[in-house]
């Protein structure tokens, strides 16, 4: 397998701007593109202002901050873009006809020898790689928000992904710094389809009237040790991206995660979470959160 040196990162939103920034904090020149020229700007900006923060915490070297930086190039030309990449990451919005069209787009213009990866949050990685001329040399490569902080990586096995592909992108995670676990092609994979499920039971809960929203992630953050309470985590997520979750999972999985009638509602009343200032609970214009009584 040939030496990864340079990645195309393709999509400059939440999460391939964190690829890239971790791409190349990595040491591989890395090439983020976008249609839309403005998503690049703000990309390019986000991750200076994320690598800045990372060295004035003693997090990031600031020698290798600035080397990073000069590793990044943006453009609007997907096959300059791919031209020389040796792995291409795909992050673009959640739609398969999307991906199969961009994946098409990416194999009449890259290396023949380049690995190729999709960051979807859930649909099929061997339909993806069917669309390409190597189902061999694809995987899943499934990174979390916030990119350049969060530790894992599930790489998501396809059909036919071959055992070197596999071997090539999880040395390519640990030299970003993060830890890999390998997961057969399946809805949720591991991590979407354990947090929908906690989440879902929650809402039955709170449906149920069993206790208030604040003790329900109190419970499960003192009790069991989560870092953040499925409600909390859910306003963070929004719930209209979570109930589009829950719907695949209830059609491929069966009726553990039918989405609750209150979930429909806050959805249907426009309580997406934080985004929208009001989910399961209420945030100010700055984004705190406001108590029980100011709701
Ligand atoms: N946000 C998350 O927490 C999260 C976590 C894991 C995986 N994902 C997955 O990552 C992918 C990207 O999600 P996101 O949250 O970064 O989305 P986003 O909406 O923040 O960014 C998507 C970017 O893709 C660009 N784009 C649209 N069409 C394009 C095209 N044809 N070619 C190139 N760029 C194009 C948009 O301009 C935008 O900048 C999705 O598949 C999503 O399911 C998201």
């Amino acid at each position: 397998m040939a030496e990864i040196r340079q990645l195309a990162v393709l999509g400059a939103g939440t999460m391939g701007l964190g690829i890239a920034h971790v791409s190349a904090l990595a040491g591989y020149e890395t090439r983020l593109f976008d249609v839309a020229p403005e998503a690049l700007r703000k990309a390019e900006a986000q991750i200076h202002r994320n690598l800045d923060r990372g060295v004035e915490k003693g997090k990031v070297d600031a020698d290798a901050a600035a080397r990073a930086k000069e590793r990044l190039a943006f453009g609007v030309d997907l096959a300059a873009a791919v031209a020389a990449a040796d792995l291409v990451i795909e992050a673009v919005p959640e739609s398969i006809d999307l991906k199969l069209e961009i994946f098409g787009q990416v194999v009449a213009a890259c290396p023949a020898h380049a690995l190729l990866a999709s960051n979807t949050s859930g649909l099929s990685i061997t339909e993806m790689a069917a669309a390409t001329d190597r189902p061999d040399r694809f995987a899943g490569m499934h990174f979390f928000n916030p990119v350049h902080l969060m530790r894992l990586i599930e790489l998501v096995r396809g059909l036919e992904t071959a055992e070197a592909t596999l071997a090539a992108l999880a040395a390519v995670g640990e030299r970003m710094g993060k830890e890999v676990v390998v997961v057969k092609e399946s809805p949720g994979f591991v991590t979407s389809r354990i947090n929908a499920l906690i989440g879902n039971e929650a809402f039955r809960m709170l449906e149920a009237g069993l206790a208030t929203p604040e003790d329900i992630d109190k419970a499960l953050k003192l009790g069991l040790n989560h870092p953040m309470g499925p409600f909390e985590m859910v306003d963070l997520v929004g719930l209209d991206v979570r109930l589009s979750i829950l719907r695949f999972l209830h059609r491929t999985l069966g009726d553990t995660y039918r989405p609750t009638t209150l979930m429909e509602q806050y959805v249907k009343a426009g309580r997406l979470g934080r985004k929208t200032g009001r989910g399961v609970y209420a945030y100010d214009e700055n984004g705190r959160r406001l108590a029980g009584d100011e709701r």
